[in-house]
């Protein structure tokens, strides 16, 4: 079938598209009502249907005879660890994660958040709570203590599951010090801790609180797998808004499943036994969709991988484990590549592998810039599939469907719509509109399976965030425009949301916390163009009247206060002291037009501006 019959039959009758797919699945009771409205008002899918997102990833593929195929490789440069696990064996670990949650009295429903390095007990905590039906919810390792707090408040978890450590580049991260603290700086308290003792830096146990990970699952009962309805949640994953409070994106279990199965298939033409990597990290959603729940649903193997593109120890690493693994198509963001360009410009690190395996290499986490797009094609001579989608949708809202048609790329672009995204650009009114015009970037509802159900104890928060915008659509929040072909361009968000290194950071919430400094009366932090990370956040501050604290001492306070309160993946490493900040006649500040003078873009000034002189003070501050 073509791109474009998939895609229309898809549209046409989605209930028809989504029961085909899912029959693809073993269920425990297969669905008859494949959509309905919830009480809410929310479009959600196979609501009759019961399974088991842990079975479907890994028991189905032991039943089938399977169970000797290689499940996850994992490959971790920083501490020179490669280990192998089969069907067999991920199943085994994941049944006795599952049994010590279990005789920590997590049962069905209950919250488990999951703060991790890139470990496969990572994985294996995610798999075990959705094999006893309880809600996952996976705190990347880069957030600060705080930030776990306010994920501890929100989701109210059971069980914590840790790890003594984390790896980064030259440094060892204990994790169990910034889980006790955010257990401090809670409400919440959780009844205990599954702490996984890495030999690196093992932590100090708190009694009765915090178990040995090691211990309680020798002793631990393996748990098989429970149905669940296709509407109960798999897991939380908390993403930035516009504001300090994160917003927890649900995920459902059948939908999901669904989608994920599809996905493998459809966008990233992978087969059973091929080798997927997906060079993320589990707190992010490329991490808990192609890490971890899609390949192994479609029994393919996937890499864990602990280390970064460079420096662990060289730019050749990417190169080493396409080889050693025989990967077949490799999912990273762009920055990955640039940093990996930076180092090693003329690619020599390339040279002593045979890549011959790879077939395909997709990028996501941030829009795919030409350059780097035209340097990596030129270099292997693959397909190179930018795809563009969020922790929202949990897969690609567009693509270039490599297991349905191959489109011709152009650079710059997403490619077309993935079957079951019906995209449109919207001016603000809400209309269409028409070729090469930018607008919003919406999707009309419904929704197709796997995006997010609703916002974790917020069902209005969800309506308001993302369906009253544009009644009958979903606002993604990214800006773009469609060509003649309608092949889509996302060109980046319209609100407050920023993207570093393909991390999603909330400039708003910087600016609550520069604000609540002392000395500043005023601020604003907009994301400006980098090299290497795409872009990287810049406050500007005005001081109180008074104030005479330097301009090096304020900056490096609040580098070091975004640094304790987000975490070291904010990035925020310049603030520059202004006189006045460019607002509206309303008092909005004008970050759009800040961000054009600081990259150097061409700009016309708002009719709306309150003071135009205010413009030569950002300028000059862009000019220290
Ligand atoms: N746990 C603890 N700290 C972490 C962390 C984790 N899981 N991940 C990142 N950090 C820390 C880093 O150590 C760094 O700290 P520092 O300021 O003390 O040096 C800081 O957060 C910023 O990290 P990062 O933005 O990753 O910068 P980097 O210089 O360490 O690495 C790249 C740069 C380009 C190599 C890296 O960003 C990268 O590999 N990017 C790929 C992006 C990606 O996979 N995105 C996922 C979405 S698809
Ligand atoms: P996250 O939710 O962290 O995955 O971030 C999602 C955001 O990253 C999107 O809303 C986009 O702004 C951006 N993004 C991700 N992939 C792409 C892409 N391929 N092209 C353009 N922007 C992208």
């Amino acid at each position: 079938m073509s791109y474009r019959q998939e895609y229309q039959k898809s549209l046409s009758n989605p209930e028809a598209f989504w029961r085909e797919q899912a029959r693809a699945l073993t269920w425990h009771r297969a669905p008859k009502i494949i959509l309905e409205k919830d009480q809410s008002g929310i479009d959600r899918w196979f609501v009759d249907g019961e399974m088991n997102s842990c079975y479907l990833a890994l028991d189905v593929h032991i039943e089938q005879g399977y169970g000797d195929q290689i499940a996850l490789y994992y490959d971790s440069p920083v501490t020179g660890t490669k280990q192998s696990f089969t069907y067999n064996q991920l199943r085994d670990e994941v049944a006795h994660c599952a049994g010590a949650l279990i005789s920590l009295g997590v049962s069905q429903g209950d919250r488990v958040i999951i703060y991790m390095p890139m470990i496969p007990q990572a994985a294996i905590a995610m798999l075990a709570c959705a094999r006893i039906g309880a809600i996952h919810s996976v705190v990347f390792g880069g957030f600060s203590a705080t930030e776990l707090a306010i994920r501890i408040d929100d989701a109210q978890p059971k069980v914590i599951l840790t790890a003594s450590c984390g790896l980064e580049i030259d440094k060892v991260i204990a994790y169990k010090p910034m889980l006790d603290q955010a257990i401090l700086l809670a409400t919440h308290k959780p009844t205990h801790c599954l702490v996984y003792q890495r030999s690196i830096a093992p932590a100090e146990l708190v009694p009765d609180r915090d178990i040995d990970w090691q211990g309680a699952l020798k002793n631990a009962t393996p748990a098989d797998c429970v149905a669940v309805k296709a509407t109960d949640p798999l897991y939380i994953l908390y993403t930035s808004g516009t504001t300090g409070k994160p917003k927890g994106v649900v995920r459902d279990n059948g939908g999901h499943a669904v989608a994920m199965h599809y996905s493998m298939r459809a966008v990233y033409n992978m087969q059973r036994g091929d080798v997927f990597w997906a060079a993320s990290d589990v707190g992010w959603v490329v991490g808990h969709s192609y890490i971890v729940y899609a390949p192994l649903i479609a029994g393919v193997t996937t890499v864990l991988y602990e280390g970064k593109p460079v420096r662990t120890p060289d730019a050749g690493a990417f190169w080493r484990v396409i080889e050693e693994y025989q990967v077949r198509a490799i999912f990273a963001a762009p920055t990955a590549f640039r940093a990996i360009k930076k180092a090693d410009p003329e690619s020599t690190l390339l040279n002593p592998y045979n890549i011959s395996s790879l077939k395909t290499v997709f990028m996501a986490g941030e829009r795919l810039d030409p350059p780097t797009y035209h340097w990596i094609k030129n270099l292997l001579g693959l397909p190179v599939i930018d795809h563009w989608w969020q922790t929202e949708t949990g897969w690609a809202i567009c693509a270039n469907l490599m297991g349905i048609e191959v489109m011709p790329v152009k650079a710059g672009s997403a490619t077309l719509p993935v079957p079951g995204f019906d995209v449109q650009i919207l001016d603000v009114s809400g209309q269409q509109v028409g070729a090469q015009e930018q607008g919003s970037v919406a999707i009309k509802l419904p929704l197709p399976p796997g995006c997010l159900s609703t916002i974790w104890g917020d069902v209005e928060r969800f309506k308001q965030s993302y369906l009253s915008v544009f009644p009958g659509y979903y606002v993604s929040g990214d800006g773009g425009y469609k060509d003649e072909d309608g092949y889509v361009y996302v060109m980046g968000r319209t609100d407050d949301v920023i993207n570093v290194a393909g991390h999603r950071l909330s400039t708003g919430e910087m600016e609550e916390i520069i604000a609540a400094h002392n000395a500043v009366a005023e601020c604003a932090v907009v994301g400006i163009e980098c090299d290497l990370k795409g872009q990287q956040p810049v406050g500007l501050v005005i001081l109180k009247d008074g104030q005479t604290i330097s301009s090096i001492q304020l900056e490096a306070e609040l580098v070091a206060t975004v640094r304790e309160k987000i975490g070291a993946v904010a990035c925020l490493k310049t603030v520059k002291v202004v006189r006045q900040l460019p607002k509206t006649r309303s008092g909005k500040i004008l970050r759009k037009l800040i961000r054009q003078i600081a990259d150097g873009e061409n700009y016309l000034l708002p009719s709306t501006i309150d003071d135009p002189a205010s413009v030569k003070y950002i300028i000059e501050a862009f000019q220290r």
